[in-house]
């Protein structure tokens, strides 16, 4: 059966014209990179939302760096698995029709050489001063758990779009257009969850947004079970991607 729906899965995509990508926290987990809901939303018995919230950031900022210097800490020693390469495939494959939209911060899609990538939720690399607004890319080196702006002194918060936060602008009318214009959508290891990046998925199968596409997108889900995102998926692949997504584009040949 799951031999089939990947030869369909490669089928569509060999015929595709234009492919987004819509990427979670799963595509990372064979990294070793822990996605945010597998144990019930908590880190150490903290809900997600205490440490990724503004709120939460104004409570208690020592905690907040805490967390994201254990999540930086633990990039720091990851690397790409099968399934970030394999999206690397594809995108040689379709060149500038190829965009590859995330909601992962840990940069692993770079470094296993994908180039058009939309960063919906920021990035753990970088800081973002809250008295200047500076914006720096750090790295992964290790910063202290309240760490300050060398240029004006201020706390540093984490470059990443936090709940109740307004997503970059700029790259998010990018990903609907990518979303609207594509004839292939792969959603691959998100719960599908967290809006507004999960409803790109109605828009692509809905194309209601756009005049240029006279069809709706086809849908594919590759994850381990169903999600949110499951009924508006024309294929469903559901096991571990760094499996899956590399024999789609073996079967693509
Ligand atoms: P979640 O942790 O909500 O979901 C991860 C998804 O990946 C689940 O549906 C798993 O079944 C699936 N999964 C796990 N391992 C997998 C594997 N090896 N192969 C395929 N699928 C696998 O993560 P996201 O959907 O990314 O936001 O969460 C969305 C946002 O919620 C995150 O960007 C983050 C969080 O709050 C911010 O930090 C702003």
């Amino acid at each position: 059966m799951t031999d089939a729906l990947i030869r369909r899965a490669a089928l569509e995509l060999a015929t595709a014209r234009r492919v987004a990508v819509l990427t979670g926290a799963g595509v990372s987990a064979e990294s070793g990179v822990p996605t945010f809901r597998a144990a019930e939303g908590l880190w150490e018995n903290h809900p997600i939302e205490q440490v990724a919230s503004p709120q939460g950031f104004n409570r208690d900022p020592q905690l907040v760096w805490q967390f994201y210097n254990a999540r930086r800490a633990t990039v720091a020693k990851v690397t790409p698995n099968p399934a970030h390469h394999a999206l690397v495939q594809i995108e040689k494959r379709f060149g500038d029709n190829f965009a590859l939209i995330t909601q992962n911060v840990d940069g692993l899609h770079q470094q296993a050489g994908s180039v058009n990538v939309m960063e919906l939720h920021g990035s753990l690399y970088r800081t973002r001063c809250t008295g200047c607004r500076r914006i720096e890319d750090r790295g992964l080196e290790p910063l202290g758990e309240m760490p300050e702006c060398s240029r004006c002194g201020a706390l540093l918060r984490p470059d990443i779009v936090w709940f109740g936060e307004e997503l970059p602008q700029t790259i998010w009318q990018e990903a609907i257009v990518a979303a609207a214009q594509c004839d292939v959508m792969l959603v691959v290891g998100t719960s599908a969850v967290v809006h507004p990046a999960a409803s790109l998925i109605p828009m692509a199968r809905r194309c209601d947004i756009s005049d240029e596409k006279s069809t709706p997108a086809t849908v594919i889900e590759v994850n381990l079970d169903r999600t949110g995102a499951s009924d508006f998926a024309d294929i469903g692949l559901y096991g571990p991607a760094g499996e899956l997504l590399p024999k789609v584009v073996e079967a693509m040949d």
